[in-house]
């Protein structure tokens, strides 16, 4: 059984609900486990993240995907805080050759995304991952990938609640990509 786990942070429920239509995505996948993990707040004192259950977690996956809301256009600050603590794993290069991907929500159509998933990719390749890009055709009929996005998947939240958005096109893109991203690990290994 191989194993990949899902990392967020989400402030208001909007990252959540994309992490959770990845997370379908991977499960979809027989012969795959999934670790659907969020930065919990509480784990960040002074701005430094602790949790050395995640660690060993996601040191055990074959591959993470990461998720964060875009906030002024990059990836939030609880976000930064696990990912600057990561840099105990990278010591010893604990996610090297592991399968990497991203995705990110924010509130206009394009509202800088690409920087925080571009964010998301250099973390990974500071962990020497290697990143799989989201491989879905624009504008088709089912809405995948509507926002033009290959690096990783792009959502939006407009102004209300996490139930209506990220809509259903955005999540049908968030499952493609889990699932692509559980198959590749079954192809590769
Ligand atoms: C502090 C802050 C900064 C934000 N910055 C951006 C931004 O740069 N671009 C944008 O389009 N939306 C921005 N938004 C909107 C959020 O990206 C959007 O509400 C998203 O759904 C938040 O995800 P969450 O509900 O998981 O926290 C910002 C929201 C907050 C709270």
């Amino acid at each position: 059984m191989k194993t990949v786990s899902i990392l967020y942070h989400s402030g208001n429920g909007h990252t959540q609900k994309l992490a959770e239509a990845v997370n379908l995505g991977v499960s979809s996948v027989s012969g795959i486990t999934t670790n659907l993990i969020s930065i919990d707040q509480n784990d960040i004192i002074n701005g430094h993240y602790k949790n050395e259950e995640v660690f060993n977690k996601l040191d055990a996956s074959d591959a993470i995907i990461f998720g964060s809301p875009t906030y002024m256009g990059n990836i939030s600050a609880q976000f930064k805080a696990f990912a600057d603590a990561s840099v105990g794993s990278w010591f010893q290069q604990k996610w090297r050759d592991k399968l990497a991907a991203g995705f990110t929500v924010s509130g206009t159509p394009s509202g800088d995304k690409l920087s925080t998933l571009q964010y998301l990719n250099t973390l990974a390749m500071q962990h020497g991952m290697i990143w799989v890009s989201l491989g879905e055709s624009p504008m088709q009929a089912n809405g995948s990938n509507r926002l033009g996005s290959w690096i990783g998947v792009m959502a939006q939240a407009e102004n209300d609640s996490p139930e209506v958005t990220p809509g259903k096109e955005d999540k049908y893109t968030a499952i493609q990509l889990g699932k692509r991203v559980a198959g590749l690990v079954l192809k590769i290994n």
